[in-house]
């Protein structure tokens, strides 16, 4: 028999997604175009070339994942709203189609007994954006309030809660300064003012969810755990530098209202050089939150190295000194990722040491891996290493349960396998098999364990 650790009554289980990575249907309904078509059908950056054009075709299927949803039993679903559905240009009209499709979407969680969890920007800026400075410049994030604003109106007394942004570390960092996502800018400084534009747009956005009342509001960071290659002090250093600009540089004007102290050590003088920065925009920026969304996957090991970038503008990001090395001894997912489940405690215990009292309670908005899914002949996929690796990591959250952190939610990542961004259709997260060229869905091994463990939670 297998044991499955025991979470509180209340505690929610969910599964989650993101727009561009399983609806497809690009062109339909008047959807305008957003950075990651433009980025995906740019030759040379996507795996084999791959694009969401049809993606899971979750836009014409919806009610068939709704169905595998709740067979799964889950309590709650986060999906991602598609901005370019809602806004088509970017500012202007709303296209009561895009809305419509959420909504609909919205009522088939509902009368499954789901609820439904959104997320108002997972990565599919509207192109129209990009072509006037993207998240370079605040006019964007004036639009996403307005959008914010729209889409809380139309669903908010349906949708519980509500998640600004999904990992603005990497909208920031990966899409303005090395250009592994859309929209592949490698710019340094326009990383900058992308990563505080992105905080003003949350900022904006929680008012306009506050305005329609909306239950809950939070964001998602990608919190990372780094830890240091060896004892010594730089070492010791690059860690701090890291964990700023991964996690600090995010939580801290979100929870406490200032830039972290140890931000001048890590981008030295383009932080003060920039203007970008107002009056009045910390306070924006920290208004309370009703949850903080973490995703977690691996630890980072992080040794200490000299600048690689000799041109003082672009350094910045994942040029402050610090350097990943490979974690020793330990298994890796098909992403090439540790895994080393006892980090996921440590990361949940040090932040409310970190935090305290200003740490809103917590839910896993993403955790799950990547493994290369074998489909035996029956079709069935036996899929061991990922329920190990979602096994391991439950428990290892209900030790930082036990430990004094206040988590109420735990969403797994992901219900389908999907479109892993610059990764394309190669690696596959779900616990649910998609065969892309019938689009038939098969669930594996791991949804089956993960429905176990949610129904063993009601003896
Ligand atoms: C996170 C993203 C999500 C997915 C997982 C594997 O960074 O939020 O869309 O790609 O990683």
């Amino acid at each position: 028999m297998t044991d499955f650790p025991s979470f509180p009554p209340g505690f929610v289980f969910g599964a989650a997604t993101a727009s561009y990575q399983i609806e497809g249907a690009v062109q339909e309904d008047g959807r305008g175009p957003s950075i990651w078509d433009t980025y995906s059908h740019t030759p040379g950056l996507v795996a084999n070339g791959d694009t969401g054009d049809v993606a899971c075709d979750h836009y014409h299927r919806y009610p068939q994942d709704v169905a595998l949803l709740r067979e799964l039993g889950v309590g709650s679903y986060r999906f991602s709203i598609a901005w370019p559905r809602i806004v088509p240009d970017g500012s202007g009209p709303v296209n009561a189609k895009g809305l419509d499709f959420y909504s609909r979407l919205a009522d088939e969680l509902l009368a499954a007994g789901i609820e439904p969890a959104v997320t108002l920007y997972h990565w599919d800026l509207p192109q129209a954006l990009e072509d006037d400075g993207g998240w370079r410049v605040r006019a964007t994030a004036e639009r996403f309030g307005e959008y914010a604003a729209v889409v809380a109106e139309h669903l908010g007394g349906r949708v519980p809660r509500w998640i600004t942004l999904n990992e603005p570390w990497c909208s920031a960092f990966l899409g303005y300064s090395v250009g592994r996502h859309a929209p592949g800018a490698r710019e340094g400084h326009g990383a900058l003012a992308a990563a505080h534009h992105l905080l003003v747009g949350h900022g904006l956005a929680v008012q306009a969810l506050r305005a329609a009342g909306v239950r809950e509001a939070g964001i998602t960071l990608n919190l990372d755990h780094h830890l240091p290659a060896t004892r010594s002090p730089a070492d010791e250093a690059a860690v701090t530098r890291a964990d700023t600009l991964h996690n600090h540089v995010w939580a801290e004007p979100i929870l406490r209202g200032r830039y972290p102290a140890t931000e001048e050590d890590t981008w030295g003088a383009l932080i003060t050089a920039q203007n970008f920065r107002r009056d009045g925009d910390l306070e924006l920026i920290s208004q309370p939150l009703d949850f903080l969304g973490i995703n977690y996957y691996r630890p980072i090991v992080v040794a200490d190295a000299p600048h690689r970038e000799s041109d003082p503008a672009r350094r910045v990001a994942t040029d402050n000194r610090y350097e990943e090395v490979p974690m020793p001894d330990v298994r890796r997912t098909a992403m090439g990722w540790a895994v080393a489940p006892h980090t996921f405690t440590d990361l949940l215990v040090e932040l409310k040491e970190q935090y305290g009292d200003v740490l809103p309670p917590v839910h896993i908005t993403e955790n799950g891996s990547a493994e290369d899914d074998e489909t035996s002949p029956d079709g069935a996929v036996h899929d061991h290493d990922r329920v190990a690796y979602l096994r391991d990591h439950l428990t290892a959250l209900r030790a930082a349960m036990d430990a004094g952190v206040d988590v109420r939610g735990y969403y797994v990542w992901s219900l389908l396998d999907n479109f892993e961004w610059a990764f394309g259709y190669d690696k596959r997260f779900g616990i649910v098999h998609v065969d892309y060229a019938t689009q038939r869905r098969t669930p594996k091994d791991s949804y089956h364990w993960y429905r176990s463990l949610i129904a063993a939670q009601r003896r």
